[in-house]
């Protein structure tokens, strides 16, 4: 339904966690010590990536609320948190609205909730909530829903820690005479029709900074890339078939070139010669007292 597949949430869940920018990780834990129990708010949770990435390192108890408008990723995110649960050693049991997660240090009552956010965020039940997270979402969604949540969490004096924008910042290593184009055609396909209206793609991290800053937040980021090498033949696999759909839809008379192009890319990540980096930012936007 929504587009993005369990398979590719999970493939890209290492390089997601070993990206995030350590400081702005430790502005947020910082900021979270100063606070009891914490409510949060997960906006496009996927497969619940960022509950895993977060809920250990802010520590203390914990509510999420984790909202996605696709039921089948929904459905995964207990299945996928109790997998990972037990590689660390952590405890996860059922509750009445979704589960219950705790560790060293750590607790957090889980609840996945259904919502198609394209439409605007008034309706969540935000509760006690202190802080909106999301990752990999703010490049999906168009400027004025981007207004549409500074205007929530103005209201309702929350906290926003977005991760992992795309930047519009990406190399290759070794570098091919097509890079440049098949970066650009990737980048307008980045800025097209997505679920939440025109993209703002790799303008997405730069307008929230703008946005947050100029409704009064203290806004920091840091830039977050996924770094590839050789031997991450699969994620750049995944990603080489993604920058060729998106470029053959945009320029469907130049697959030729284009499938020469991959056909070379291919040849490079098989050898394990191929490198990779794609550039993301995140941010962290906190109401001013
Ligand atoms: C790139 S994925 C990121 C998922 C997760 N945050 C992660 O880091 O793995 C974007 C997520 O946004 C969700 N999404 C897209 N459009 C949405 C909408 N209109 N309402 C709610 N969720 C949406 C998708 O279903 C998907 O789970």
């Amino acid at each position: 339904m929504s587009g993005f597949e369990a398979s590719w949430l999970a493939l890209r869940a290492r390089y997601d966690a070993a990206a995030r920018n350590p400081e702005l990780l430790a502005r947020l834990v910082a900021w979270r010590q100063q606070r009891g129990p914490l409510g949060l708010v997960d906006l496009g949770s996927g497969t619940g990536a960022t509950l895993r990435a977060l809920a250990p390192v802010l520590g203390g108890e914990q509510r999420w609320l984790l909202v996605d408008h696709d039921p089948a990723l929904l459905d995964t995110i207990q299945p996928e948190t109790r997998r990972w649960a037990e590689t660390q050693g952590h405890e996860i049991h059922a509750a009445e609205a979704g589960f219950t997660l705790s560790g060293d240090g750590f607790s957090a009552q889980v609840t996945p909730f259904q919502a198609d956010l394209s439409g605007g965020l008034s309706a969540l039940p935000t509760q006690d909530a202190e802080i909106v997270t999301a990752s990999a979402l703010l490049d999906l969604v168009s400027a004025e829903w981007l207004e549409l949540l500074v205007g929530f969490c103005c209201e309702h004096r929350l906290a926003c820690y977005a991760a992992l924008s795309y930047d519009g910042d990406m190399g290759w290593n070794p570098q091919d005479r097509m890079d440049d184009d098949l970066h650009a055609l990737f980048d307008r396909h980045q800025r097209g029709e997505k679920s939440f209206g025109r993209a703002l793609g790799p303008d997405a991290a730069r307008a929230t900074a703008e946005c947050f800053t100029a409704a009064g937040f203290t806004v920091q980021s840091g830039k977050s890339d996924w770094q590839m090498g050789g031997e991450d033949r699969d994620m750049q696999e995944a990603l080489l078939a993604g920058y060729v759909q998106a470029a053959r839809e945009l320029a469907p008379d130049r697959s030729a070139e284009i499938e020469l192009w991959r056909q070379r890319r291919r040849m490079a990540i098989g050898i394990g010669s191929s490198r990779h980096r794609v550039g993301h930012i995140d941010i962290l936007a906190i109401p001013k007292s």
